[in-house]
Formats: C-alpha cells, structure tokens, sequence
C-alpha cells in the first residue's frame, strides 16, 4: 500500500494506472476509521482496478472548535486496517497542501441541498465538505468515488459537486453499515461509553416506529410522537425531520412525495450523532 502526502507524489501512480486504463476508485474518509469505511472500500475494490482512501480531517467543515478539537486521530489503527483490507494506496495530506495559507470554504452553490437538517445546524458545514471534495476529487481523479449513506444530505451534496464542475466521477451512495442492535457505525461511537452505544439505539428504533407508523399519522404529529419519545430517553434530541429523497425538500405531507426519508441528530454523551433512513 503506497501512502501520499503530497499532491505531486500522485502524479506517478496516476500515469501508471492511466498506462494500465485502470480505473480508480475514491473513499474520503477523515479517519479513525471503522467497519462502515470499510464496507466502502470493500465495495470499490470490488468495482475497480485500485482504490484510494484519503484520512483527512477537515478544519472547514467544522463549525464547533470542539468538535474539531475532540475529533479521534488514529491514524497508526487507520493504515493497518487499510493495508489488512486491501487498500492500493492513502492519501494523508497536512492541511496546507489542501487549503494552502488561506483555510476557507469556496463559495459553491449548493442549489438548496443545504437547507435545513445538517445545514441548518450546522452552518457551514456543507461548503466546507463541498469546497474538500471538490478538490480531493481534482486532485485524485478518480473514475468513482464511495460515500455512505449515512450522511444522506452530503451524498447528494457530493452528486451535486460532481455535476457542477462537470466532472466525470461517478458519485456511489453506500447503505449504512449498522451493529446488530441498528446502531449505525460511526467514528464518533468512538468516543461512547459501552451504555452510551446501547442508549443510542433508541436512534435506529425511532427510526423504524416511524417506517411502521406513518401511514397513520401526518409528519407533524409523528414528529411530535418522536420528540416525546426521546424526551424520556437519555439523549437530547437535535432534530427529527422527514425530507424528500431527492430533493431533500421538508414534508409537510406525504403525498405530496414518492420517496420520503427520515432524519435524526441526537447528543448522547455529549457526543452528536446522526442518521437517516428510507420511509418508503
Ligand atoms: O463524511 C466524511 O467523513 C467527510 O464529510 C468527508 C466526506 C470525508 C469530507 O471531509
């Protein structure tokens, strides 16, 4: 497995997989990785002749110091689990290579995907995932590039990137890799307690009272329904919305929409997690 952390050291390995007409496949991870990065590389070595994942923690996208700040580095764990898993290679940059003196976010247009849910509390966020990804996808070009479905909201944003700048990167949306008990796997469940990762569940069952019930309640009310379940729970619930699948448009009523997903940011332990899944 050959480790980068510079733009230039690149050029060779491109040359020669472009010699070979081998096709790259892209992960973006930003570390401390875990089964559900792996289930994306899995997926684009299956598809292609190399695979690239990138560990970089990006300043732009956080809009809390903390969250920053707190965010887990293991990085010695991350290049052992790649190599076990069959990675071609790493892309690590330090943050000048990326964002050079001046550590901001483009201004890209974002057509709306941002509105609301991750946007909405976490202001800046999405431009700072556009800005990163737009150049991690210049500078790697790749032929495909895996993200998880996870971060619902981002995939779409990413899709969005990709046809803006009209580049020719096919953007995959992976299912969301989840333990036994529903929890989605996440780099933040790092930093749980083994009863923080039970509590969390209560994430994933709301989830599927939701797929179950919906049908006779309007989203309003289910929401509400929602709200008082995770007031008797441990976690502070962020938000509960129901957004169009496409669009991600908020529904104020289901037939208004063919496909509708429900989204969820809740703290426990302090620690903001979120997920997401289809309705119907
Ligand atoms: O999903 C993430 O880990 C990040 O948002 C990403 C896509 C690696 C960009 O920094």
């Amino acid at each position: 497995m050959q480790v980068f952390q510079r733009v230039k050291d690149l050029s060779d390995f491109q040359q020669d997989l472009a010699a070979k007409g081998a096709s790259l496949g892209f992960v973006a991870t930003m570390g401390a990785l875990h089964e559900g990065h792996l289930s994306l590389l899995k997926r684009s070595i299956s598809e292609n002749e190399a695979s690239i994942v990138s560990i970089f923690v990006n300043p732009t996208q956080f809009n809390r110091a903390e969250d920053l700040q707190n965010y887990p580095i293991r990085t010695n764990e991350d290049l052992q689990l790649l190599e076990a898993a069959g990675c071609t290679a790493v892309f690590m940059p330090p943050v000048e290579e990326i964002y050079g003196d001046s550590v901001k976010s483009e201004q890209i247009d974002l057509v709306g995907l941002d509105q609301g849910m991750e946007g909405e509390f976490r202001p800046g966020h999405f431009e700072g995932v556009a800005t990163v990804v737009k150049r991690f996808f210049e500078i790697i070009k790749p032929q495909r590039a895996y993200f998880g479905n996870k971060d619902y909201q981002q995939v779409l944003i990413v899709k969005h990137v990709a046809k803006l700048f009209n580049l020719p990167i096919e953007v995959v949306g992976v299912p969301t890799s989840r333990y036994s008990n529903g929890l989605a796997m996440s780099s933040r469940n790092f930093r749980l307690s083994e009863k923080g990762m039970e509590e969390a569940t209560i994430i994933h069952q709301q989830m599927m009272w939701a797929r179950a019930n919906y049908k006779d309640l309007n989203p309003e009310a289910l929401k509400a329904q929602i709200r008082l379940h995770f007031k008797a729970s441990n976690l502070e619930l962020e938000y509960v919305e129901f957004a169009d699948s496409e669009g991600m448009h908020i529904v104020k009523e289901w037939s208004n929409h063919k496909s509708v997903r429900i989204l969820i940011a809740a703290f426990c332990e302090g620690v903001r997690l979120i997920d997401n899944t289809s309705l119907y």
